[in-house]
């Protein structure tokens, strides 16, 4: 994929559904009774994914461009499946189904992409083993495959090292199959959708600061969901609103919740023009019409709590930073090596290629802004957000970028180069 220098952006996107509110849509309808369905779901290959292996699972599910609609059969209406389970490149996928899986009466394995075969999974199988989950990575690594076999589990009560909304999902999600109740505590708070949805379906579940518990005992009933748009999409579309000169974009209909917004946080601490309009519930989450300008932005920091709530969006706020002015630090982040790529890594290796100053270190890096960026290859090491963030970067650069493997979007904005290319005027 080639790109270049971009005319001025302007005019309205609305990005598709949210990934992490799509991907629960269909796992908690799966284990709801009656028939769920879903609006505005995202069509990702990563959802994809969720969807098929539900389909193993023995659960129908319809999939229409209008709506989808999983057909539950309750908590215990799960069944064996027949092959193994692919979760493709997708990590919510494969801890938060862990975690369900942990709690049946049958044996599964479960693998996928290459990504995923290097990603941690030693973070759910402490915890799930605790509750009496019989969870074991085949290669002895860590790592999936991973061969579950479902049993009889406990209530705990646990402390996460990380804060991180996959973990704390798969054990509240281990904790409804368990005997007695479950406590998940973190050290910052992570997206909260598996709370506020779950409850939405009728599970005993309650937040209190950094403390999630779960009661079992409740059947979960289906829902009507409407899926909000996805912040970590729009992220591409306010920062090349802010990047390109002359730009004015309206990004319709995106997600708020405070524990996603943290890059509104970071555009307004670098100075961005930024109005929310329109703030409305939607399904238990709160949305808003997102109006950004093209601006002179200046490095900040990011740090502490405030990842959590944004650490899809590292790579393009470190892209935001190399056309900002100053310095901007970026720590508390080393989550981001164990993402779809080490992002540490590749953003650096992305950046550097373009002529930016940028330091990584140990949980994040430091960027010193201003140069004007030029055209080059980068690898995008087949992680969507890396390409892209490095589209939005050649927008705004000079001379021709390309990206290799750019179609790697389709896991979470299959439409995502026309809707931005679409945009110059
Ligand atoms: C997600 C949680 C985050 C995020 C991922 C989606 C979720 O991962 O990076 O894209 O839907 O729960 P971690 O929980 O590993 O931080």
């Amino acid at each position: 994929m080639e790109l270049t220098a971009s005319k001025a952006l302007r005019g309205e996107v609305t990005v598709p559904g949210d990934k992490s509110i799509s991907h629960r849509s269909v796992m908690f309808g799966a284990i709801a009774q009656g028939t769920t369905e879903v609006t505005n779901f995202l069509q990702g290959a990563d959802c994809l994914s969720t969807i098929s292996c539900f389909q193993k699972l023995g659960i129908e599910i319809e999939n229409t461009p209008e709506r989808i609609l999983v057909h539950g059969k309750g908590l215990h209406g799960l069944s064996a499946p027949s092959e193994v389970l692919d979760a493709g490149n997708s990590g919510t996928t494969t801890r938060l189904i862990s975690g369900i899986l942990s709690g049946q009466t049958f044996e599964t394995t479960l693998t996928g992409d290459a990504s995923i075969q290097k990603r941690p999974m030693k973070r759910i199988m402490e915890p799930l083993s605790l509750m009496g989950a019989k969870i074991e990575s085949v290669r002895k690594n860590g790592c999936a495959p991973l061969h579950i076999t479902g049993s009889s589990l406990h209530g705990i009560t646990y402390s996460t090292p990380v804060a991180s909304a996959q973990v704390k999902s798969s054990i509240l999600l281990a904790g409804l199959y368990a005997d007695g109740q479950t406590s998940v505590t973190e050290p910052a708070l992570s997206r909260n959708h598996t709370e506020l949805m779950l409850s939405g379906f009728g599970a005993d579940i309650c937040s209190d600061g950094l403390t999630a518990t779960i009661t079992p005992g409740n059947e979960l009933y289906a829902q009507q969901i409407f899926v909000p748009g996805d912040i970590s999409s729009a992220a591409y579309f306010l920062a090349a609103g802010l990047l390109v000169p002359g730009s004015e974009l309206l990004i319709r209909n995106v997600g708020i919740n405070p524990t996603r917004a943290g890059i509104l946080t970071v555009i307004r601490a670098m100075g961005g023009n930024l109005t929310v309009l329109n703030e409305r519930a939607c399904a238990g989450e709160p949305v808003a019409d997102l109006l950004v300008s093209a601006s002179s932005l200046h490095g900040t920091t990011v740090e502490g709590n405030l990842i959590p709530a944004l650490i899809d969006e590292i790579p393009m706020i470190a892209v935001m930073a190399a056309f900002a002015n100053g310095q901007t630090v970026i720590r508390d982040a080393a989550e981001l090596k164990v993402k779809e790529s080490d992002r540490i890594a590749t953003v650096t290796a992305g950046l550097r290629a373009m002529g930016c100053d940028i330091t990584p270190t140990d949980d994040g890096m430091i960027i010193r802004g201003g140069k004007t960026l030029h055209g080059a290859e980068i690898d995008s090491y087949l992680d969507h957000r890396i390409a892209m963030s490095f589209a939005v970067a050649a927008l705004a650069a000079d001379g021709v970028t390309s990206i290799k493997d750019a179609d790697c979007v389709k896991i979470s904005y299959p439409n995502f180069y026309d809707d931005l290319l679409g945009l110059a005027k």
